[in-house]
C-alpha cells in the first residue's frame, strides 16, 4: 500500500514549497492539487465561461482533459495536452481557480484523478480538502497555516520576483477574499481534518517549517 501524506491549509501558508522539499527528502512525489483547479479555471477563462455562474463553469468542463505528469520529480499540469504550468500562476487564474473550485461538478471531475495518483504513488498531496475528502485514510494529515498578513507578504514577494506589477494591499485583500471563499463554500470547505496535526508557520523560516513537517511525518509513520 502506498504512503499518503495530506497537507491542507489556506493560500500562501507555504504548502507547496514545504511539501516539495519534504517530498524530496522522503523520496515521495509531490502532488499540487491547486494546479488542477487552476487548470480548470484557466479553461473556464479561455472558453469564455461566466465565472460567476456555476452552470456556465459546469458547461466549460465538456470535452476538457486535465492530467499531471512528472519529469525529474517536477510536476507539470496538462490542459487538453498543453503544459500550462506557468500560465496558471497569474492572479486572474488564482481567482478563476477559487471560483471553479466551489462548483461540485468540478470537484467531482478532479476527485478520481487525485485518488488514483495517491493509490499508485507514495506522495505528499497538498490542497484544501485532501485530509477531509480526497484521502480520508491518509496515514498523515497536516493542516499548515500562517497569519493572513504573513501569507500575503510571501505571495507578494513571489509575484514581484516574477516581475508581476502588484500592490501588497491588493494581494492581502485577494488573499482574504480567497480565504473566505475557500472556507465558506458549501462543498469541501477548507477546514482541518479532525485527525490532523496543525502547524503554524508564522514567523518560522522555510527550513524550520520543513523540519517540523518531516518530524510530524516520521513520528506518524
Ligand atoms: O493552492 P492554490 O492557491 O494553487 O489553489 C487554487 C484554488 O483552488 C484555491 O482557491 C482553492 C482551490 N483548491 C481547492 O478547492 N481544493 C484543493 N484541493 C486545492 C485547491
Amino acid at each position: 500500500m502506498s504512503i499518503n501524506v495530506a497537507i491542507d491549509g489556506p493560500a500562501g501558508a507555504g504548502k507547496s514549497t514545504i511539501s516539495k522539499s519534504a517530498a524530496k527528502e522522503l523520496g515521495f512525489i509531490y502532488v499540487d492539487t491547486g494546479a488542477l483547479y487552476r487548470a480548470v479555471g484557466l479553461n473556464a477563462m479561455r472558453t469564455g465561461a461566466d465565472i460567476g455562474d456555476p452552470e456556465s463553469i459546469k458547461e466549460s468542463l465538456n470535452g476538457i482533459s486535465v492530467d499531471l505528469k512528472y519529469e525529474n520529480g517536477e510536476q507539470a499540469v496538462l490542459l487538453n495536452g498543453e503544459n500550462v504550468s506557468s500560465l496558471i500562476r497569474t492572479p486572474e487564474a488564482s481567482m478563476a481557480a477559487s471560483a471553479v473550485s466551489a462548483v461540485p461538478a468540478v470537484r467531482e471531475f478532479l476527485f478520481g484523478l487525485q485518488q488514483d495518483i495517491a493509490k499508485r504513488n507514495d506522495c505528499i498531496m497538498d490542497g484544501r480538502d485532501i485530509g477531509t475528502v480526497v484521502l480520508p485514510h491518509a496515514q498523515v494529515k497536516i493542516f499548515l497555516t500562517a497569519s493572513p498578513e504573513e501569507r500575503a507578504q510571501r505571495r507578494y514577494k513571489e509575484l514581484i520576483e516574477k516581475g508581476e506589477a502588484v500592490e501588497y494591499e491588493n494581494v492581502l485583500a485577494e488573499m482574504k477574499q480567497r480565504d473566505y471563499n475557500d472556507s465558506h463554500r458549501a462543498v469541501a470547505p477548507l477546514k482541518p481534518a479532525e485527525d490532523s496535526v496543525i502547524v503554524d508557520t508564522t514567523g518560522i523560516s522555510l527550513e524550520e517549517s520543513v523540519e517540523k513537517i518531516l518530524s510530524v511525518i516520521k513520528e506518524k509513520l
